[in-house]
């Protein structure tokens, strides 16, 4: 990753004579247990707690990076932290300090007008800024640096989009592993252990979100994800997961037949949620609202329940599909976006659903796709979604 190159984004998008500090703590956003601040590791490549990062843009601009200082006591307990040299390598920082400096040389950079960046949650009593403001005072001009970075990270260069691209491979080995081995009478979370193991072999760095594995009813619920219910021959199950690769996201989900057919009703259904899929692909393009996107697959749908007869009037279709059809993804599987309009390198989600709970059947069908310049690219290809491949693949079972 070309981290320097970001840093100098970042450095460019700051107001003059201001700093920009972000702490590794991860206490500003979506966050993961196993992960720090996403921004943070987005700038410097580096996952390590509590380490400091400083822009200064004034008579002089650059960057500056605070690492923990060494005590070689703790790292027989907790492992060997980073060595400045290997900091410098990874994060292309030239300039590295130890932590226990920070305060002190941040002072130094400070004048009356000198405007402070900080990453601000709002209504957050514990922000860096009200942090900064009992022990620097009030008197400088604070400023929000999430906006920085999410203009930054809305649009992805060609690197992260290769490790979505990765975590979507991942991905689709697990979903082959439950594929599989799916069969009446396990657990939901039995099944969910075949994804878990084979995503881990095959490389993964953690997962996008806690996996949903949704049988029969379940999958009537959104975002059930108890998964402790036995699988009953019949019935459908819906995943939603995903693998994450160096923290990008993959954002998926399939529903399947638990004992390797499909009935004809549920067919009916699959096939058109899987158009409805396959139209939101054919009509995703820069210029278009996510909003946009959500009506184009509603009047698809409303024929259809019409058909089905489960519904008459238009505004009834909320009571089979009440979700919207598409969100950003990246570091975090609900990704920023500052822009209302769909752009070149933003990569959306693509999940189209209906959950029928009188007929037990609830289905989405979850692709990402990149916007490109003249419309979208599925970085999600291969992932099984067509009746007879799935159909086929599990005729393989043991
Ligand atoms: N897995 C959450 C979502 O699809 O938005
Ligand atoms: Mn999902
Ligand atoms: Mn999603």
């Amino acid at each position: 990753m070309n981290y320097q190159f970001r840093q100098n984004k970042v450095l460019n998008l700051m107001d003059n004579n201001s700093v920009f500090v972000i702490f590794n703590k991860r206490p500003f956003e979506e966050a993961k247990s196993y992960d720090c601040c996403r921004n943070f590791y987005y700038l410097t490549g580096i996952n390590e707690f509590d380490d400091i990062l400083l822009f200064v843009k004034s008579y002089k601009s650059f960057v500056k990076l605070y690492i923990h200082t060494i005590d070689l006591e703790e790292e027989r307990w907790t492992g060997q932290k980073l060595r400045p040299e290997e900091a410098k390598q990874i994060s292309q920082i030239t300039e590295i300090g130890y932590i226990n400096q920070f305060m002190s040389d941040l002072k130094e950079y400070l004048n009356d007008n000198t405007k402070i960046y900080t990453l601000v949650k709002e209504n957050d009593n514990y922000s860096y800024e009200n942090y900064f403001k009992r022990t620097l005072g009030f008197n400088y001009d604070y400023l929000n640096g999430n906006d920085i970075l999410k203009e930054l990270r809305t649009i992805k260069d060609d690197e992260e989009i290769n490790m979505i691209v990765k975590a979507n491979k991942i991905t689709d080995i697990g979903l082959d592993n439950i594929l599989l081995h799916l069969q009446p009478g396990l657990k939901e979370y039995q099944i969910e252990s075949y994804f878990d193991q084979a995503i881990k072999f095959n490389g993964a760095t953690g997962y996008s979100f806690n996996t949903i594995a949704a049988s029969g009813i379940n999958s009537t619920c959104l975002h059930y994800s108890a998964n402790t219910s036995t699988l009953v021959d019949g019935d459908l199950i819906l995943f939603d997961l995903g693998a994450s690769y160096k923290t990008y996201c993959a954002d998926i989900s399939r529903t399947y037949p638990i004992n390797g057919k499909f009935t004809e009703l549920q067919k009916r259904v699959y096939e058109i949620v899987l158009n409805g899929q396959k139209l939101i692909e054919a009509s995703a393009k820069p210029g278009l609202t996510t909003k946009d996107l959500n009506n184009i697959l509603i009047n698809y749908f409303i024929p259809h329940l019409q058909k089905l007869k489960l519904i008459t009037k238009k505004e009834e279709i909320r009571k089979y599909y009440f979700h919207g059809v598409s969100h950003h993804l990246g570091m975090d599987c609900h990704d920023f976006c500052v822009y209302d309009k769909l752009r070149p390198g933003a990569v959306i989600s693509n999940e189209p659903g209906l959950y029928i709970p009188e007929w037990k059947i609830g289905i989405r069908i979850e692709d990402d796709l990149l916007i490109t310049h003249n419309g979208c690219k599925n970085l999600s290809l291969g992932i099984k979604k067509e009746i007879n491949e799935i159909e086929e693949f599990m005729s393989k079972r043991g």
